[in-house]
């Protein structure tokens, strides 16, 4: 059994510099020389109801069996939540009492010596705990600790496995993670609001932010770059909440995309003749469906030369350019004012000189001014946005552009829209988790009071395996777009197959 150490007081306290007699867990935990006993079983007998047991189709127990039975203690399994728990427990009572021990000196850097402190300190706590734990439990303990104390608690171990690329918090208990493109709940838990809350303090008190009951939410990063955004109650209704979309150090290219299916060769040849030829595109895409992946694919085929400026809410685009000026939004102050927004940032960015404006997500207002760039000699401008279907997409620029307060008509902003995009690439998360194209489609004016869009990659799905994958292809409509005269003009004769051409007929 597991027990929670009382209040530390001073006498228990090791003297720094004076290591207690046990040795360092991870080499040979103190109690781990004694008898091991799994965690999992409490040796505590309990009673136990006899419920009318359904039949089970076995044949019954002998009467000496039975009663052999009866008389032995019930031993209580305890489940794997219960002794996770358990373990949380206690290593949330050694951090208060290596806390109060480390007294004024409690930041910890990373350092060996660090590491030998805090061996020796666990240790110490350790044993006087009293509880009897496996090897392996004595070192997950101190793991936890160690994150505990200088890392960002229970999560630290979803954020050092690199097959997760994000943490969801929902409150203390509910803590979802996104493994190999699904989404699944884990088994990690906080111990309390107000633990999850220390976390979220660590994580924005370097910042120099806040959140607090007055402004319950905060975006910010992690050291790595991971981009974080925190929620706190009375806005979060069922705790504090925290969504980490973790910094993926290799960024994706358009290699791995074809190697993952999220496009075809063609599909790449395509867009990378587009972007050098200085087409205006927009990625559209719903939540987390590879919008700021493709934007820096894409971004990549930028040539060499060109002056490049992004613009984003929170850094994520990793371009691999020598001309590159890096511009984020910024959050208020803390008395309110100072805000900086991705709009002033386009506004600014007209008077950069830049050949190529990358903006890293529309939101808002900053759609128009980003129009109007696109259609006063910006061309060759990159953005995305939140929408399902192209068509969704054109919608919602629309709708963006009205939110600009410069009370434009509908008409006249709808053909800004057609004038100013080219093309709008379509990304979707399938239901199955795999990210995919699956729309490119050229906006090629306007028809009487409507933009007319032409699709000229599409996504089929063809079924589904038996694990449950979907057999998805993709492939040309057979249409060369219009703009096919501004490809060949800048270089880029791409050949008729791309589009599904044969011999001048389209492909079936
Ligand atoms: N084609 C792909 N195949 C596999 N994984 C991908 C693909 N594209 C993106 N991902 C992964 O999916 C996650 C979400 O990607 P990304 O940040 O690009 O999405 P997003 O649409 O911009 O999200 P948000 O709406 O939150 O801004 C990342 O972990 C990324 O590495
Ligand atoms: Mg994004």
């Amino acid at each position: 059994m597991l027990k929670r150490l009382g209040k530390p007081t001073p006498q228990e306290t090791p003297q720094p510099n004076t290591p207690p007699a046990a040795s360092p867990p991870a080499a040979s935990p103190p109690a781990a020389n004694a008898p091991v006993q799994p965690v999992a079983a409490a040796a505590a007998p309990s009673p136990k109801k006899s419920a009318a047991v359904p039949s089970t189709g076995l044949p019954p127990l002998s009467p000496a069996t039975q009663e052999k039975a009866a008389s032995a203690p019930t031993v209580e399994v305890e489940t794997e939540a219960q002794t996770r728990r358990k373990m949380l427990e206690l290593s949330l009572s050694i951090v208060d009492r290596i806390q109060a021990s480390l007294g004024a000196q409690s930041e910890l850097k990373p350092s060996p010596e660090t590491d030998k402190m805090l061996q020796e300190r666990f240790s110490h706590f350790y044993r006087q705990a009293n509880v009897t734990l496996s090897n392996e439990n004595v070192e997950l303990l101190f793991k936890m600790v160690k994150d505990e104390l200088m890392g960002f608690g229970p999560m630290q171990q979803l954020l050092d496995n690199p097959e997760i690329s994000e943490v969801m918090v929902n409150g203390p208990n509910q803590i979802y993670i996104e493994q190999k493109g699904k989404v699944r709940l884990s088994d990690v838990t906080f111990a309390s609001d107000e633990h999850v809350l220390k976390i979220i303090d660590r994580i924005i008190r370097p910042l120099g932010r806040r959140v607090d009951r007055k402004w319950p939410m905060v975006d910010a990063r992690l050291p790595d770059g991971s981009r974080v955004n925190a929620i706190i109650p009375p806005c979060a209704i069922d705790g504090p909440t925290i969504t980490i979309r973790k910094f993926s150090k290799n960024k994706l290219t358009y290699k791995d995309l074809i190697k993952f299916g999220s496009m075809t060769e063609e599909m790449a040849e395509f867009l990378r003749a587009c972007v050098e030829s200085k087409l205006n595109i927009v990625v559209a895409g719903g939540t987390g469906s590879g919008k700021t992946t493709l934007l820096n694919v894409l971004s990549n085929f930028i040539p060499d030369g060109d002056r490049i400026v992004t613009i984003e809410d929170s850094a994520e685009l990793q371009l691999a350019k020598p001309h590159v000026v890096r511009l984020e939004a910024k959050p208020a102050d803390i008395d309110g004012s100072g805000r900086v927004s991705i709009r002033d940032l386009v506004i600014n960015s007209l008077r950069m000189r830049p050949e190529r404006i990358v903006i890293g997500e529309c939101r808002g207002g900053e759609t128009l001014d980003m129009l109007q760039a696109m259609n006063t000699g910006h061309d060759g401008s990159l953005t995305t946005l939140h929408a399902n279907t192209p068509r969704d997409a054109v919608a919602r620029m629309e709708t963006m552009a009205m939110m600009s307060g410069m009370d434009l008509p509908l008409d006249v902003i709808r053909a800004q829209i057609a004038s100013a995009v080219d093309l709008i690439v379509q990304q979707t998360r399938l239901e199955d988790g795999q990210r995919k194209i699956s729309s490119i489609t050229e906006v090629q004016g306007m028809e009487g009071n409507t933009v007319v869009l032409q699709e000229i990659f599409k996504l089929e799905i063809k079924g589904k395996t038996s694990e449950g994958k979907l057999i998805a292809e993709l492939k040309p409509t057979g249409v060369r777009p219009k703009f096919t005269t501004k490809l060949e003009a800048h270089g880029h004769k791409l050949p008729p197959s791309i589009f599904g051409f044969d011999v001048g007929r389209p492909r079936r």
